[in-house]
Protein backbone atom coordinates (compact mmCIF):
# COMPACT_ATOMS: atom_id res chain seq x y z
CA UNK A 1 0.00 0.00 0.00
CA UNK A 2 2.63 2.79 0.89
CA UNK A 3 4.62 1.52 -1.85
CA UNK A 4 1.53 2.07 -4.17
CA UNK A 5 0.69 5.73 -2.76
CA UNK A 6 4.69 6.69 -2.87
CA UNK A 7 4.54 5.50 -6.80
CA UNK A 8 1.35 7.73 -7.17
CA UNK A 9 3.43 10.87 -5.67
CA UNK A 10 5.98 10.31 -7.62
CA UNK A 11 4.45 9.66 -10.75
CA UNK A 12 2.18 13.05 -10.18
CA UNK A 13 5.51 14.80 -9.01
CA UNK A 14 7.25 13.72 -13.07
CA UNK A 15 3.43 14.36 -14.72
CA UNK A 16 3.63 18.23 -12.39
CA UNK A 17 7.48 18.98 -13.82
CA UNK A 18 6.56 17.60 -17.60
CA UNK A 19 3.82 19.80 -17.22
CA UNK A 20 6.06 23.06 -15.57
CA UNK A 21 8.35 22.43 -18.80
CA UNK A 22 5.92 22.68 -21.43
CA UNK A 23 4.73 25.79 -20.07
CA UNK A 24 7.94 27.22 -18.97
CA UNK A 25 7.97 27.69 -23.08
CA UNK A 26 4.98 29.61 -23.34
CA UNK A 27 5.31 33.51 -22.53
CA UNK A 28 4.36 34.59 -18.90
CA UNK A 29 1.55 37.11 -19.42
CA UNK A 30 2.19 40.43 -21.36
CA UNK A 31 0.43 43.38 -21.55
CA UNK A 32 1.90 47.16 -22.08
CA UNK A 33 3.24 47.85 -25.66
CA UNK A 34 3.60 44.54 -27.56
CA UNK A 35 5.41 43.97 -30.77
CA UNK A 36 4.83 41.01 -33.53
CA UNK A 37 6.96 40.59 -36.15
CA UNK A 38 5.41 39.28 -39.28
CA UNK A 39 7.33 37.71 -41.68
CA UNK A 40 5.28 36.80 -45.47
CA UNK A 41 7.30 34.77 -48.13
CA UNK A 42 6.28 37.43 -50.78
CA UNK A 43 3.77 39.76 -51.59
CA UNK A 44 3.50 38.89 -55.29
CA UNK A 45 -0.20 37.35 -55.11
CA UNK A 46 -3.23 38.60 -54.12
CA UNK A 47 -3.61 36.07 -51.26
CA UNK A 48 -0.65 37.09 -49.54
CA UNK A 49 -1.37 41.09 -49.80
CA UNK A 50 -4.93 40.05 -48.26
CA UNK A 51 -3.46 37.93 -45.59
CA UNK A 52 -1.11 41.33 -44.42
CA UNK A 53 -4.24 42.93 -44.75
CA UNK A 54 -6.20 40.38 -42.38
CA UNK A 55 -3.26 40.99 -39.52
CA UNK A 56 -3.88 44.60 -39.79
CA UNK A 57 -7.47 44.62 -39.45
CA UNK A 58 -7.52 42.21 -36.41
CA UNK A 59 -4.41 44.18 -34.77
CA UNK A 60 -6.24 47.36 -35.25
CA UNK A 61 -8.72 46.11 -32.69
CA UNK A 62 -5.95 45.62 -30.09
CA UNK A 63 -5.11 48.98 -28.66
CA UNK A 64 -1.24 47.91 -27.29
CA UNK A 65 -0.45 45.75 -30.75
CA UNK A 66 1.99 46.76 -32.92
CA UNK A 67 2.83 44.64 -36.30
CA UNK A 68 6.24 45.24 -38.12
CA UNK A 69 5.57 43.24 -41.38
CA UNK A 70 8.69 41.90 -43.05
CA UNK A 71 8.84 40.73 -47.01
CA UNK A 72 10.96 37.96 -48.02
CA UNK A 73 10.68 38.81 -51.53
CA UNK A 74 10.33 34.86 -52.07
CA UNK A 75 13.49 33.90 -51.13
CA UNK A 76 14.04 31.61 -48.12
CA UNK A 77 17.30 33.14 -47.15
CA UNK A 78 16.17 36.71 -47.10
CA UNK A 79 13.12 35.10 -44.87
CA UNK A 80 16.16 33.31 -42.57
CA UNK A 81 17.32 36.18 -41.75
CA UNK A 82 14.54 38.59 -41.36
CA UNK A 83 12.96 35.86 -38.62
CA UNK A 84 16.86 36.56 -37.03
CA UNK A 85 16.11 40.11 -37.13
CA UNK A 86 12.99 39.89 -34.89
CA UNK A 87 14.81 37.07 -33.18
CA UNK A 88 17.49 39.72 -31.97
CA UNK A 89 15.12 43.00 -31.71
CA UNK A 90 13.42 40.91 -28.86
CA UNK A 91 9.93 40.53 -30.42
CA UNK A 92 7.26 39.78 -27.93
CA UNK A 93 6.03 37.28 -30.59
CA UNK A 94 6.32 36.01 -34.46
CA UNK A 95 4.16 35.22 -36.91
CA UNK A 96 5.93 33.56 -40.40
CA UNK A 97 4.13 32.69 -43.75
CA UNK A 98 7.17 30.47 -44.65
CA UNK A 99 8.34 30.16 -48.35
CA UNK A 100 9.62 26.53 -48.03
CA UNK A 101 9.77 23.95 -45.45
CA UNK A 102 13.43 22.55 -44.95
CA UNK A 103 15.20 25.77 -44.93
CA UNK A 104 12.68 27.54 -42.32
CA UNK A 105 12.45 25.03 -40.15
CA UNK A 106 15.62 25.35 -37.84
CA UNK A 107 15.33 29.62 -37.73
CA UNK A 108 11.51 28.70 -36.27
CA UNK A 109 13.05 26.10 -33.71
CA UNK A 110 15.66 28.92 -32.67
CA UNK A 111 12.63 31.72 -31.56
CA UNK A 112 10.41 28.98 -30.00
CA UNK A 113 13.22 27.13 -28.06
CA UNK A 114 14.31 30.69 -27.38
CA UNK A 115 11.11 31.21 -25.86
CA UNK A 116 9.58 33.50 -28.24
CA UNK A 117 5.62 32.24 -29.32
CA UNK A 118 6.33 31.27 -32.89
CA UNK A 119 2.80 31.21 -35.16
CA UNK A 120 3.26 29.22 -38.31
CA UNK A 121 0.95 30.34 -41.26
CA UNK A 122 -0.45 28.34 -44.17
CA UNK A 123 2.95 26.47 -44.99
CA UNK A 124 4.38 24.70 -42.58
CA UNK A 125 8.15 23.45 -41.37
CA UNK A 126 9.55 20.20 -40.77
CA UNK A 127 8.69 18.72 -36.86
CA UNK A 128 6.94 20.29 -34.36
CA UNK A 129 9.47 22.96 -32.98
CA UNK A 130 6.87 25.83 -33.15
CA UNK A 131 4.57 27.57 -30.67
CA UNK A 132 1.26 26.75 -33.17
CA UNK A 133 0.13 26.19 -37.00
CA UNK A 134 -2.92 27.93 -38.45
CA UNK A 135 -3.94 26.87 -42.16
CA UNK A 136 -6.72 25.09 -44.03
CA UNK A 137 -6.01 21.61 -44.63
CA UNK A 138 -4.67 21.18 -47.97
CA UNK A 139 -5.01 17.45 -48.05
CA UNK A 140 -8.68 17.46 -47.96
CA UNK A 141 -9.15 20.13 -50.08
CA UNK A 142 -6.80 18.72 -52.90
CA UNK A 143 -9.40 15.74 -52.38
CA UNK A 144 -12.50 17.60 -52.85
CA UNK A 145 -11.18 19.10 -55.98
CA UNK A 146 -9.95 15.29 -57.19
CA UNK A 147 -13.69 13.94 -56.17
CA UNK A 148 -15.18 17.27 -57.95
CA UNK A 149 -13.08 16.98 -61.37
CA UNK A 150 -14.06 13.22 -60.97
CA UNK A 151 -17.95 14.15 -60.99
CA UNK A 152 -17.45 16.84 -63.16
CA UNK A 153 -15.98 15.10 -66.12
CA UNK A 154 -18.53 11.94 -65.22
CA UNK A 155 -15.63 9.76 -64.31
CA UNK A 156 -13.24 10.43 -67.66
CA UNK A 157 -11.10 12.91 -68.70
CA UNK A 158 -7.46 14.33 -69.39
CA UNK A 159 -6.60 16.63 -66.64
CA UNK A 160 -3.46 19.02 -66.73
CA UNK A 161 -2.26 19.43 -63.11
CA UNK A 162 -0.31 22.69 -62.38
CA UNK A 163 1.39 22.15 -59.05
CA UNK A 164 2.25 25.10 -56.51
CA UNK A 165 5.96 24.66 -54.82
CA UNK A 166 6.99 21.34 -54.73
CA UNK A 167 9.22 21.70 -51.60
CA UNK A 168 6.47 24.01 -49.70
CA UNK A 169 3.54 21.96 -48.15
CA UNK A 170 0.54 23.10 -49.47
CA UNK A 171 1.89 21.85 -52.90
CA UNK A 172 2.88 18.58 -51.80
CA UNK A 173 -0.66 18.36 -49.87
CA UNK A 174 -2.35 19.81 -52.99
CA UNK A 175 -1.06 17.40 -54.93
CA UNK A 176 -1.61 14.01 -52.61
CA UNK A 177 -5.02 15.08 -51.38
CA UNK A 178 -6.14 15.17 -55.35
CA UNK A 179 -4.36 12.12 -56.66
CA UNK A 180 -6.60 10.17 -53.75
CA UNK A 181 -9.35 12.28 -54.98
CA UNK A 182 -9.06 10.73 -58.75
CA UNK A 183 -8.00 7.29 -57.20
CA UNK A 184 -10.47 4.58 -58.96
CA UNK A 185 -11.91 6.83 -61.94
CA UNK A 186 -10.59 7.54 -65.42
CA UNK A 187 -9.51 10.99 -64.76
CA UNK A 188 -5.83 10.86 -66.29
CA UNK A 189 -2.98 13.55 -65.77
CA UNK A 190 -1.67 13.09 -68.96
CA UNK A 191 0.84 16.46 -67.96
CA UNK A 192 2.10 17.75 -64.47
CA UNK A 193 4.75 20.48 -63.53
CA UNK A 194 5.49 22.91 -61.03
CA UNK A 195 4.82 26.22 -61.59
CA UNK A 196 5.86 27.43 -58.34
CA UNK A 197 2.73 29.18 -57.38
CA UNK A 198 3.42 31.56 -60.41
CA UNK A 199 1.18 33.03 -62.94
CA UNK A 200 3.28 33.90 -65.87
CA UNK A 201 4.94 30.16 -64.88
CA UNK A 202 1.45 28.43 -65.07
CA UNK A 203 1.27 30.43 -68.05
CA UNK A 204 4.49 29.05 -70.30
CA UNK A 205 3.49 25.97 -68.98
CA UNK A 206 0.09 25.30 -69.85
CA UNK A 207 1.56 26.49 -73.52
CA UNK A 208 3.65 23.75 -73.93
CA UNK A 209 0.87 21.74 -72.84
CA UNK A 210 -1.22 23.10 -75.52
CA UNK A 211 1.29 22.44 -78.03
CA UNK A 212 1.94 18.69 -76.99
CA UNK A 213 -2.07 17.77 -76.29
CA UNK A 214 -4.85 18.43 -78.88
CA UNK A 215 -7.14 16.88 -76.29
CA UNK A 216 -7.31 18.75 -72.08
CA UNK A 217 -10.45 18.37 -71.07
CA UNK A 218 -9.75 20.19 -67.43
CA UNK A 219 -6.95 22.05 -66.00
CA UNK A 220 -6.64 21.58 -61.74
CA UNK A 221 -3.61 24.34 -60.71
CA UNK A 222 -3.02 24.64 -57.09
CA UNK A 223 -4.03 28.43 -56.64
CA UNK A 224 -6.45 30.42 -58.66
CA UNK A 225 -3.24 32.67 -60.18
CA UNK A 226 -1.97 29.50 -61.52
CA UNK A 227 -5.44 28.54 -63.17
CA UNK A 228 -5.87 31.94 -64.70
CA UNK A 229 -2.58 31.37 -66.34
CA UNK A 230 -3.29 28.95 -67.64
CA UNK A 231 -6.62 30.25 -69.17
CA UNK A 232 -4.68 33.07 -70.53
CA UNK A 233 -2.60 30.79 -72.41
CA UNK A 234 -5.26 28.93 -73.53
CA UNK A 235 -7.41 31.88 -74.66
CA UNK A 236 -4.41 32.92 -76.61
CA UNK A 237 -5.05 29.67 -78.22
CA UNK A 238 -8.12 30.05 -78.91
CA UNK A 239 -9.13 26.52 -77.12
CA UNK A 240 -10.06 28.31 -73.67
CA UNK A 241 -14.38 26.61 -74.56
CA UNK A 242 -13.10 23.76 -74.67
CA UNK A 243 -11.01 23.35 -71.09
CA UNK A 244 -12.45 23.44 -67.53
CA UNK A 245 -10.48 25.66 -65.25
CA UNK A 246 -10.15 24.81 -61.36
CA UNK A 247 -8.18 26.91 -59.20
CA UNK A 248 -7.35 27.43 -55.31
CA UNK A 249 -8.11 30.44 -52.84
CA UNK A 250 -11.41 31.28 -53.53
CA UNK A 251 -10.39 35.62 -52.77
CA UNK A 252 -13.32 37.84 -53.43
CA UNK A 253 -11.62 39.88 -55.94
CA UNK A 254 -10.05 36.75 -57.34
CA UNK A 255 -11.13 33.09 -57.69
CA UNK A 256 -14.65 34.44 -56.82
CA UNK A 257 -14.68 36.93 -59.70
CA UNK A 258 -13.12 34.32 -62.00
CA UNK A 259 -16.50 32.13 -61.43
CA UNK A 260 -18.65 34.76 -61.69
CA UNK A 261 -16.58 35.72 -64.93
CA UNK A 262 -17.14 32.36 -66.33
CA UNK A 263 -13.47 31.78 -66.27
CA UNK A 264 -13.03 29.36 -63.17
CA UNK A 265 -15.18 26.15 -63.23
CA UNK A 266 -14.17 26.40 -59.59
CA UNK A 267 -12.53 27.84 -57.13
CA UNK A 268 -11.58 26.34 -53.56
CA UNK A 269 -11.37 28.59 -50.87
CA UNK A 270 -7.97 28.85 -48.69
CA UNK A 271 -8.96 31.29 -46.11
CA UNK A 272 -5.45 33.36 -45.23
CA UNK A 273 -5.77 32.56 -41.12
CA UNK A 274 -4.18 35.95 -40.27
CA UNK A 275 -7.29 37.26 -37.89
CA UNK A 276 -6.64 33.90 -36.34
CA UNK A 277 -3.02 34.49 -36.40
CA UNK A 278 -3.57 37.57 -34.15
CA UNK A 279 -6.36 36.09 -31.90
CA UNK A 280 -3.75 33.93 -31.61
CA UNK A 281 -0.99 35.73 -30.65
CA UNK A 282 -3.07 37.62 -27.89
CA UNK A 283 -4.29 34.17 -26.17
CA UNK A 284 -0.53 33.50 -25.54
CA UNK A 285 -0.10 37.62 -24.23
CA UNK A 286 -3.25 36.35 -22.28
CA UNK A 287 -1.55 33.51 -20.56
CA UNK A 288 -3.00 31.26 -22.73
CA UNK A 289 -1.52 27.87 -24.07
CA UNK A 290 -3.32 27.42 -27.82
CA UNK A 291 -4.21 24.26 -29.51
CA UNK A 292 -0.51 23.27 -31.14
CA UNK A 293 -2.79 22.71 -35.22
CA UNK A 294 -5.86 25.52 -35.67
CA UNK A 295 -7.51 23.81 -39.12
CA UNK A 296 -9.47 26.68 -40.73
CA UNK A 297 -12.61 25.64 -42.89
CA UNK A 298 -12.82 25.83 -46.69
CA UNK A 299 -15.48 26.27 -49.07
CA UNK A 300 -15.79 25.53 -52.83
CA UNK A 301 -17.16 28.18 -55.57
CA UNK A 302 -18.63 27.01 -58.46
CA UNK A 303 -21.20 28.85 -61.27
CA UNK A 304 -24.07 26.93 -59.27
CA UNK A 305 -23.42 27.60 -55.68
CA UNK A 306 -21.22 31.35 -56.13
CA UNK A 307 -24.46 33.53 -55.70
CA UNK A 308 -25.32 31.81 -52.07
CA UNK A 309 -21.90 32.32 -50.81
CA UNK A 310 -20.37 28.76 -51.75
CA UNK A 311 -20.81 25.58 -49.71
CA UNK A 312 -18.87 24.37 -46.88
CA UNK A 313 -16.51 21.47 -47.29
C1 LIG B 1 0.44 32.67 -52.50
C2 LIG B 1 0.04 31.26 -52.55
C3 LIG B 1 -1.45 31.07 -52.61
C4 LIG B 1 -1.55 29.69 -52.13
C5 LIG B 1 -0.59 29.72 -50.98
C6 LIG B 1 -0.06 28.41 -50.59
O1 LIG B 1 1.84 32.77 -52.44
O2 LIG B 1 0.63 30.69 -53.67
O3 LIG B 1 -1.97 31.30 -53.87
O4 LIG B 1 -2.80 29.26 -51.82
O5 LIG B 1 0.45 30.56 -51.40
O6 LIG B 1 0.88 28.53 -49.61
Amino acid sequence: MKTKVFLLIALSLVIFACGKKESAKAPVKKSGPLTIGMSQCNLGEPWRVQMNEDIKQAAAKQKELKVVFKDAQNDSLKQVAQIEEFISAGVDAIIVSPKEAAPLTPVVKTAFEKGIPIIVLDRRVNGDKYTCFIGADNKKIGKAVGEWITQKLKGKGKVVELKGLMTSTPGQDRHSGFRSGIEGSDVEIIFDVDMKWLEPAARKEMESALARFKDINLVYAHNDPGAHGAYLAAKAAGREKDILFVGIDGLPQEGQMYVKQGILAASFEYPTGGKEAVDTAMEIFNGQIPEKEITLRSRVFTTKNIDRGGVLL
